[in-house]
């Protein structure tokens, strides 16, 4: 069985008047027709070495997220919100029930298409950023840009380094940056493509709080003007305005929470 990744931490526990506040301040706008997401019946076991038998870490787990919608995840530490981002994200295989995304049938796909499939539909910001080292800031953006042969201009990862506050370190490495600097970057990283659906696992763990709202909102708004889809690991304490809904990880089933 390998470690919990770095970076893991307990989450408090969950304030239910900000949530729902968040809710409440959210609940206008959105009229979305399309499922962009569908699990049914999704579960997910991580191997473990025999004798012991292998970890069920997600269980009977259905979920519809329309097209555009932006839906935050909180839960304990150690409830499976890492584990289904990355199924949904192409990262794990599936092995019971199914997730379907952007019209592809995950479950049904090999690893090299699942890949394929990450590259051009998803965006995602790690726990543990994932830079290229021996790239700089910009080039890291516009990596993802020619992985999609999108063309490969300064202008939107340069819009995106502004809005995050970091435009003076296009130049500079990864190894250069504070934490939260690359943990912004990342952010950049994931909307560069404009993908599909928008992936953030606890992306404003690292950042002060002035920071962490700017990095949680961008997210929102960026998502928003894509018209992309956005799933948000985070603590209830650090929701963002502009949710449509707020689910909560309890031992591998979610709910909704409801305002
Ligand atoms: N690669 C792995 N191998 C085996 N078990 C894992 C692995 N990753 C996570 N787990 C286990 O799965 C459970 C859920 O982990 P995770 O999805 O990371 O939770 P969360 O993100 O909610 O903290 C934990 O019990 C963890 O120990
Ligand atoms: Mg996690």
């Amino acid at each position: 069985m390998q470690p919990l990744a770095n970076g893991q931490r307990m989450v408090g526990t969950d304030n239910p008047d900000l949530i729902r506040q968040t809710i409440t301040q959210s609940m206008n706008a959105s009229n979305h027709s399309q499922a962009l997401l569908q699990a049914h019946g999704l579960g997910i076991s991580y191997v473990s070495v025999p004798p012991l038998p292998p970890e069920q870490v997600l269980t009977q787990l259905d979920l519809t997220i329309q097209a555009g919608e932006k839906v935050a995840m909180i839960g304990r530490s150690g409830s499976g919100k890492t584990t289904f981002l990355h199924a949904c994200a192409g990262l794990l295989p599936i092995t019971e029930g199914s997730l379907q995304i952007a019209g592809q049938a995950l479950h049904q796909l090999s690893e090299q298409q699942r890949t394929r499939f990450r590259r051009q539909h998803v965006g995602l910001v790690f726990q543990q950023f994932n830079l290229v080292p021996t790239l700089n800031v910009l080039e890291n953006l516009q990596f993802i840009l020619a992985l999609n042969r999108l063309p490969v201009n300064t202008k939107r990862p340069m819009q995106l380094l502004r809005q995050l506050h970091i435009e003076d370190k296009a130049q500079r490495f990864p190894g250069e940056l504070s934490g939260g600097e690359q943990q912004r970057v990342a952010v950049a990283r994931a909307l560069v493509h404009q993908p599909a659906l928008v992936l953030a696992d606890e992306p404003t763990g690292n950042l002060d709080i002035d920071n962490a709202r700017l990095v949680a909102e961008l997210l929102v708004r960026s998502c928003d003007e894509a018209g992309s889809t956005l799933l948000l690991v985070t603590h209830s304490s650090e929701l963002p305005q502009g949710l449509d809904r707020v689910l909560s990880m309890q031992r591998g089933r979610l709910l909704p929470v409801t305002p």
